[in-house]
């Protein structure tokens, strides 16, 4: 077993601690134990990761002394929905859970999602707690208690603030995930050196493609420099009236990218995320806020680690900046019509604003579709 880092989330009576380290699965009940109301809970997981990680947890949790069953829902953003949710609590509740029983997230942010919400409205509200086994998970979804599912009129727009107990980030996880989900986790990371913390983004840079390739000690390292980030801002506005907000960094772009590719494989989350972040630094320079050379320097890092960069590389031939900023005024941050952009005076600076004009926004849009 590795050196284990412990990162507090501080929320008063919410508080809990973010476990970071090598193996975590298999001393999962040692750590667990202690939290639970009652040594009973049920771990939710997808059709993917139950084979590579159930039993693994599961037999850590017997050692324990930990009752325990499951549900593996199929995998796949489609799972974030009513249906499905209808289907967990049903379950949950024919198994005869009691309050005191816990759930477990095995798995992704989308089982993190699903599995956040069910425990906050199932007996109206039990613990719960996330395993996140994907670097999108453990960086992001897993902390800070945003849970949910989705809606015909749009991603996350069903759910709630609710904070899990405990996250378990077994970096050893990360072994299995596929190349291209770890690169769109890694988009996520780079989001906090950007936002506020110029030095994490160089350290990023030197150490991003050997962390990529598979660096266990550098993966366990930025998982720990995230989460301090990201708990960091949570504490200061749990609920997103403020300052979290600058967590969407690239995120009003990368949504109407998701939205007009249909949510499909053929652009998944952290990669619309990338050219999202691009365009954000790109309408930043229009606007003479940030030098050029910093929207150079971000495309660079990107374009190192395997990451997409340009709207070319998705766009299909009827794309036009309309068709975006449609997609952009239908997306739930927008406030009294006008919309919320994260903008940057540069590395490490990033800022909110709703003062954005359209013209820059479509001249912004126009030039990228060019590129
Ligand atoms: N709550 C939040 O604050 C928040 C923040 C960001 C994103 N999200 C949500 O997170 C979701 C995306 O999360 P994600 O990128 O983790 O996607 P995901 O949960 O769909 O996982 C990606 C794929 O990897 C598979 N997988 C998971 N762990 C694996 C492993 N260790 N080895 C092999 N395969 C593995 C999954 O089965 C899935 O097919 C979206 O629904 C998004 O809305 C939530
Ligand atoms: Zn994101």
């Amino acid at each position: 077993m590795s050196y284990i880092n412990r990162v507090p989330v501080e929320l008063g009576k919410r508080s809990y601690d973010i476990l970071v380290g090598i193996g975590l699965l298999q001393q999962a009940g040692e750590e667990l134990l202690p939290i639970l109301r009652q040594p009973r809970v049920a771990i939710i997981t997808d059709d993917n990761v139950a084979p590579l990680y159930l039993e693994t947890l599961e037999t850590s949790l017997s050692a324990a002394g930990i009752n325990h069953s499951h549900t593996i829902l199929p995998h796949g953003e489609q799972t974030k929905d009513f249906t499905c949710l209808q289907r967990l609590v049903e379950q949950l509740l024919k198994n005869k859970m009691e309050r005191g029983t816990a759930l477990i997230a095995l798995g992704g942010g989308v089982i993190g999602d699903i599995t956040g919400f069910a425990a906050s409205i199932v007996l109206r509200g039990i613990d719960f707690i996330q395993v996140p086994t994907t670097l999108l998970s453990q960086v992001d979804s897993s902390v800070g208690g945003k849970t949910g599912i989705n809606s015909p009129h749009g991603k996350n727009l069903i759910g709630s603030f609710y904070q899990p107990r405990l996250v378990l980030a077994d970096i050893g996880t990360l072994d299995t995930l596929p190349q291209r989900e770890l690169l769109a986790g890694y988009a996520e990371t780079v989001k906090y050196g950007l936002i506020n913390d110029s030095d994490f983004f160089a350290w990023l840079e030197e150490q991003g493609p050997a962390l990529c390739k598979g660096d266990q000690a550098l993966r366990q390292e930025v998982v720990v420099r995230s989460c301090r980030a990201k708990a960091v801002i949570v504490a200061t506005d749990e609920r997103e009236v403020g300052a979290r907000a600058l967590l969407n960094l690239g995120h009003t772009f990368a949504h109407a990218l998701e939205a007009e590719t249909g949510y499909g494989d053929s652009l998944i989350h952290g990669e619309a995320v990338a050219i999202g972040i691009k365009l954000a630094f790109d309408l930043s320079s229009h606007l003479k806020l940030c030098p050029k050379q910093e929207c150079e320097r971000v495309a660079h890092h990107f374009e190192t680690v395997g990451l997409p960069t340009k709207l070319r590389e998705i766009a299909g031939p009827d794309w036009t900046p309309q068709t975006l900023v449609n997609h952009m005024t239908r997306d739930k941050k927008v406030r009294n019509e006008k919309i919320t952009f994260v903008l940057t005076n540069g590395i490490g600076k990033a800022f909110l604003t709703s003062d954005v004009s359209m013209d820059a926004l479509e001249s912004t849009l126009q030039d990228a579709l060019s590129q």
